[in-house]
């Protein structure tokens, strides 16, 4: 499938999305954000993947936000439309992949960006990125996420401050490390090449259980899910499948484990 707005890259089980706006700082426009909904679910499908690094094109951002060109003369109706639509089809639906997905933050990961990147399960950064909600000084709020998933991220205090600082509260990559936002900050240059790494380690995992490792840890922070018991039954189902077989196989005979995802 080929879109207009991104870039697919396949290398061994890795697939590569890239946000592909260049010009607009790959801004999140609707078409973007549907194209993202359908890539996705085509990585979920496709079993020859099994690790997601999401990233942006061009030098300069990740993502600045959501297209603010796009919903500058929306209604109430639509404002709220529009953050309900972007939950279901691109930020709760990457949370809730069952493959992991690493934001590779190549720039400015700003408003909808930075959600975006803390919607995926880990965040790489390069020392030249910068992230911020800078919402408020539109006269919005952050609408993808950002005010629950950033206060998860980095706790209430350190969100609220950077939620109502709006641009001003806006830090760098080192800062972001030391907050817990990003796990690393890696030069530019060797951005791609260390989230290829960790995805090509992770990738090594049975991705029954990577799928079963993400939906447990996701249940502390649903609302009413009770996450001790979906670890308990999640753990139980590994004992289930063939990968387990494997796994466990595989240690035993004193070889490595190969492993099919059933
Ligand atoms: N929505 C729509 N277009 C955006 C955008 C956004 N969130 N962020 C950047 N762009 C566009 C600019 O309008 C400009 O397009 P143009 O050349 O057609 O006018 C292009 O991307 C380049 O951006 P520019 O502002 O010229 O780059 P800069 O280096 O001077 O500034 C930023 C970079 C990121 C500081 C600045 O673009 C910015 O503040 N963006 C908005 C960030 C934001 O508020 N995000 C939250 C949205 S809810």
């Amino acid at each position: 499938m080929s879109y207009a707005n991104l870039l697919i890259t396949d290398t061994d089980s890795i697939r590569t999305i890239t946000i592909n706006r260049p010009d607009q700082l790959n801004a999140l426009n609707r078409a973007t954000i549907d194209e993202l909904d359908k890539a996705l679910d085509a990585a979920e499908k496709d079993k020859t993947v099994r690790v997601l690094v999401i990233t942006g094109s061009g030098p300069k951002a990740f993502v600045a936000g959501a297209d603010i060109k796009e919903f500058a003369d929306f209604s109430v109706e639509e404002g709220k439309a529009l953050s309900a639509d972007g939950h279901k089809k691109l930020f709760t639906h990457v949370e809730r992949m069952n493959k992991p997905v690493i934001a590779a933050v190549n720039g400015f990961a700003l408003g909808g960006g930075l959600e975006l990147a803390m919607s995926c399960h880990f965040r790489v950064a390069s020392d030249n990125a910068k992230l911020g909600l800078p919402e408020v000084g539109l006269g919005v709020i952050p609408g993808y996420g950002g005010t629950q998933r950033l206060a998860q991220l980095v706790g209430k205090g350190k969100a609220m401050e950077m939620i109502l600082l709006g641009s001003a509260g806006m830090i760098p990559a080192e800062e972001a490390i030391q907050w817990g936002l990003v796990n690393h900050v890696v030069p530019a240059e060797q951005l791609l090449s260390t989230c290829m790494e960790l995805a090509g380690k992770i990738a090594r995992n049975s991705p029954t259980a990577l799928g079963a490792a993400i939906r447990a840890v996701n249940a502390a922070y649903e609302p009413g899910a009770d996450g001790m018991q979906r670890e308990i039954e999640e753990f139980g189902k590994c004992f289930g499948t063939a990968d387990f077989k494997e796994g466990t196989s595989a240690f035993m005979e004193k070889r490595k484990a190969s492993f099919t995802g059933a």
